[in-house]
């Protein structure tokens, strides 16, 4: 599986993320590298780090809200949870976790945060109407004393700003033991 995760990153290189002027590989290591910066723990590293796999290790008839047209089977459900779904076996829960909650991470943030919304891109608006838009209260007030929801912010606002053309950041051989520590066993 560490293979097949790795292979499908190194491909990603080639594919644009969403409507922003980064590819998928650069963006993920671009999340990943902030959450490193920041001192976030290894789960969340790798949480930050493949966040977006089911946008690009899944085959996209099972996914609902990429933001090019697909031909999305009727089955299909948005990129955080088949992605969530991919990784599960492997990873600790709260890995999962955080990877299925980033899309409500966002709808969350749009509505507690009054400038939230504003500082995100097209591409992310046009998904967060794909994705359910503005959380409502009754869905904030079961989310908010959750364990691990400081986490999934984290993660949401790293992957907002995981978007910079030309940024620095460490290859994805520098991330292939975090990953071969979960996946190869
Ligand atoms: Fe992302």
């Amino acid at each position: 599986m560490a293979d097949r995760l790795l292979d499908a990153m190194a491909r990603a290189a080639a594919r644009g993320y969403g409507g922003e002027a980064v590819s998928e590989l650069e963006h993920a290591l671009q999340c990943a590298e902030l959450a490193w910066d920041a001192g976030a723990d290894d789960e969340l590293q790798l949480a930050c780090l493949l966040h977006d796999v089911g946008r690009y290790a899944v085959d996209q008839s099972l996914v609902s809200d990429a933001t090019e047209p697909t031909r999305a089977g009727p089955d299909a459900r948005g990129h955080h949870e088949v992605g969530a779904e991919l990784i599960a076996p492997w990873v600790p829960e709260r890995v999962a976790w955080c990877v299925r909650m980033h899309a409500d991470a966002k709808r969350y943030l749009c509505a507690t945060e009054p400038d939230y919304f504003g500082r995100l891109s097209a591409g992310s608006r046009h998904t967060l109407r794909l994705q359910g838009g503005v959380m409502a209260a009754a869905e904030i007030a079961r989310l908010a004393g959750h364990p691990w929801l400081a986490a999934a912010l984290a993660l949401r606002r790293w992957d907002d700003d995981a978007k910079a053309v030309g940024k620095a950041a460490r290859p994805l051989s520098a991330w292939a033991p975090l990953i071969r520590c979960w996946f190869d066993r």
